[in-house]
């Protein structure tokens, strides 16, 4: 198992890994909604911008997850340590017909209280296993963190590039550059 966990930091004891499934994302629904809601109140650039409230985000993802999650386009994985949910990470995969090899990782969260515990590495290791299965060889992502490029970089992800200008802040006036990355898995 150490072999799956570069940098032999493994996560921590009690993590448990799920897939939420069109059966129980109703049961979890409340959850990730609170977890995309405290990322993005703390500075997450996840697409969204302050002020954003538990119904913004509660209607994410009943609008644009679930629907994907129903249909099998997306994989949605939780993180739960300590009794209470901890992160997510999604894998999209609604490529076009020319693209049957490729998925996006989207949405990578680790709730603030969680960090460092090796959760995000944990879920990105769990989200490629799973791409593996369906056949997605090729995974591609942006991200506007330092924090986040580096857990990719030490996964074996390759930054092809930043876009200036990209995206608006979260918290703060002005626009964050995005990088690129991908990796061959
Ligand atoms: C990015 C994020 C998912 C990392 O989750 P995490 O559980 O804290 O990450 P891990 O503990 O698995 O960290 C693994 C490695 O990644 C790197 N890393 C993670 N966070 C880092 C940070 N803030 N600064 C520098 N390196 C960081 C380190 O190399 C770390 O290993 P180390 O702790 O042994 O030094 C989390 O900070 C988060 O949810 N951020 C807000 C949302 C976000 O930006 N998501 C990415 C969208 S693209």
């Amino acid at each position: 198992m150490t072999g799956d966990f570069p940098g032999d930091r493994m996560p921590e004891q009690g993590l448990e890994i799920e897939r939420v499934t069109p059966d129980t994302f109703r049961d979890h629904l409340d959850g990730l909604a609170r977890l995309l809601e405290v990322c993005v109140v703390h500075g997450a650039a996840v697409n969204f911008v302050v002020p954003f409230s538990f119904e913004e985000s509660r209607a994410f993802w009943e609008e644009k997850v679930r629907p994907a999650l129903t249909s099998g386009s997306r994989i949605v994985l939780a993180a739960h340590a300590d009794g209470g949910l901890a992160g997510s990470v999604q894998l999209d995969c609604d490529t076009p017909p020319n693209q049957p090899h490729r998925a996006e990782v989207t949405k990578l969260l680790v709730h603030p209280d969680f960090r460092r515990r090796g959760i995000g590495r944990a879920l990105m290791v769990e989200i490629e296993r799973q791409a593996r299965q369906m056949g997605r060889t090729l995974i591609t992502l942006d991200t506007a963190s330092d924090g986040a490029e580096a857990l990719y970089a030490s996964l074996g992800y390759r930054n092809v590039g930043v876009i200036p200008s990209y995206a608006r802040h979260p918290t703060e006036d002005g626009y964050d550059a995005t990088t690129i990355m991908y990796k061959q898995i």
